[in-house]
C-alpha cells in the first residue's frame, strides 16, 4: 500500500493513496477514507467535547480517523473496531505514530457489540446501517450516532429497498431529504422503545449524501412512551403541495382539502425533534478557537439548525414558486412576509431553498405571490 500524510482537524494520520481519477476515489484503496465526510466528523468531535463521555467506541474505524481525533482533540479514551486486517494495521500504525493509547479490535461488528457494552457507540458503516442498529441499541449505553449513507432507499427513490431496511413507507417528495433523515431516526426509535428504552435527538442533519443523528439514549418504559408519541405519518397529496402530520402508527385515511383526493401516508416517521436547539447554540459557542477544515459550512448548518421551527416537513419554496408560476422572493423577504402575518417561519438546513412554516399552504402561496 502507498501512503499520504494528511491532516483532519489537529490530527495527523496515514490515509492510503488513492486514485483522483476514479469516480469514487475512496473506493479505489484498500482501506476506506472519504475526505468529503470532514464535516460529519468535525460535528461529532464538537459534541463530544460538549457531552465528555466516559469512553467511546468507533465501531467501523477503517483508516481510525475518527476514533484518533476523537482521542487526540476530545481527550476521550476510545475503542477503534473493523473487521478487515488492512484497517487494523493501518489504525494501529496511525495510533502508534500519534502516541495514542487506542484499543484496537478486530471483529465483526455485531458480534462485538452482542458482547460489550460500551457508553457511546458510533456507528458508520458503507451504505445502510439497518443490519447493526439492534445490536448498537443494545450496546450503547448513553449515546447512540448513525451515519446513513443510503439515500436512494430512505428517501423514496428506491421505494422497496428502503421499505425492507427501515420498516417504513418512504416517498420521493419536494422533501426527500428531511423523509430520508425522519425514516433513519424514527427506524432507530422503533428498535429502542421495544427494549423500554427512548432516544432523545442531540443533533441530526442531512448534508450532500449523507445522514446524520447523535441520540442520547434513555432508559425506562416514561422514556420509550415519550419516543412513541413522536412517531407518526406525514400525509402527502399527490396532486398538489398539501400536506398533513398524524401521530400514531397506524395513519388514517386523509383527503386533500384542495383536490379532494386521498392523502398518500409517508413513514411511520421520526416526527419529533432532530436536534436540541439549546445545544446547537452551545456548540456554536464552542467552535470559536477550534480548528475544523469544514468550520465556515459546519458553523452555518449549526445557526440553521439552531433556529428550526418544529413544523414539519418543510417546503421547497422555489418549486412552490414554480408551481404558481411566480418568481420567487429572496428568502429573507418571504420569511418577513410570514412572520408579519403572525406566523412563524425559519430556515431548514435540508436546503437553500427549504422553509419551515406553521402557516397553512394557501397562506404561504399568497405571500409568494405577493
Ligand atoms: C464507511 S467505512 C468507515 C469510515 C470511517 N468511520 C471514517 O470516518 O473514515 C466502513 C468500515 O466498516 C468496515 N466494516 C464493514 N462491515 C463490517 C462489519 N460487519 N464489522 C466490522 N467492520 C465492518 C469496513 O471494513 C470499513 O472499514
Ligand atoms: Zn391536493
Amino acid at each position: 500500500m502507498n501512503f499520504v500524510q494528511i491532516v483532519e482537524g489537529t490530527t495527523q494520520f496515514l490515509i492510503p493513496w488513492q486514485d483522483d481519477a476514479t469516480q469514487f476515489p475512496p473506493g479505489s484503496a484498500p482501506v476506506f477514507f472519504n475526505r468529503r465526510m470532514e464535516l460529519n466528523r468535525d460535528a461529532t468531535i464538537l459534541l463530544l467535547k460538549e457531552l465528555r463521555p466516559d469512553h467511546y467506541l468507533d465501531l467501523m474505524a477503517a483508516t481510525g480517523v475518527r476514533a484518533l481525533r476523537v482521542a487526540n482533540e476530545c481527550g476521550i479514551p476510545v475503542v477503534a473496531n473493523d473487521r478487515d486486517f488492512d484497517s487494523i494495521l493501518l489504525l494501529r500504525t496511525n495510533a502508534h505514530r500519534l502516541g495514542l493509547p487506542v484499543r484496537v479490535v478486530n471483529r465483526d461488528a455485531n458480534a462485538l457489540l452482542s458482547t460489550e457494552r460500551f457508553e457511546t457507540v458510533d456507528l458508520d458503516p458503507f451504505g445502510s446501517p439497518a443490519p447493526f442498529l439492534d445490536s448498537a441499541i443494545r450496546s450503547a449505553r448513553k449515546y447512540l450516532f448513525v451515519t446513513a449513507t443510503d439515500t436512494a432507499p430512505l428517501c423514496g427513490a428506491h421505494l422497496k429497498a428502503g421499505m425492507r431496511r427501515y420498516g417504513a413507507v418512504p416517498m420521493n417528495t419536494d422533501y426527500h431529504p428531511e423523509v430520508g433523515l425522519r425514516m433513519l431516526i424514527g427506524h432507530v426509535a422503533r428498535e429502542t422503545m421495544k427494549y423500554d428504552r427512548g432516544i432523545e435527538p442531540l443533533l441530526s442533519f442531512s448534508f450532500e449524501h449523507f445522514h446524520r443523528t447523535h441520540l442520547r439514549m434513555v432508559p425506562g418504559v416514561r422514556a420509550a412512551d415519550r419516543t412513541l408519541a413522536s412517531l407518526g405519518f406525514i400525509h402527502q397529496c399527490p396532486e398538489c403541495s398539501f400536506r398533513s402530520v398524524e401521530a400514531g402508527l397506524l395513519p388514517s385515511g386523509r383527503t386533500c382539502r384542495e383536490c379532494s383526493v386521498a392523502l398518500l401516508p409517508i413513514g411511520p416517521l421520526w416526527i419529533g425533534d432532530i436536534a436540541d436547539r439549546a445545544l446547537a447554540l452551545r456548540l456554536l459557542e464552542r467552535m470559536d478557537g477550534m480548528v475544523f477544515g469544514s468550520k465556515a459550512r459546519l458553523s452555518r448548518l449549526l445557526r440553521i439548525l439552531a433556529g428550526e421551527l418544529p413544523n414539519l416537513p418543510h417546503y421547497d419554496y422555489h418549486k412552490e414558486a414554480k408551481r404558481l408560476g411566480v418568481s420567487p422572493p429572496a428568502m429573507d423577504i418571504l420569511l418577513e412576509r410570514l412572520l408579519q402575518k403572525g406566523y412563524g417561519a425559519s430556515r431548514a438546513h435540508y436546503s437553500g431553498t427549504a422553509v419551515l412554516t406553521d402557516a397553512p399552504l394557501e397562506v404561504l402561496e399568497e405571500v409568494l405571490s405577493q
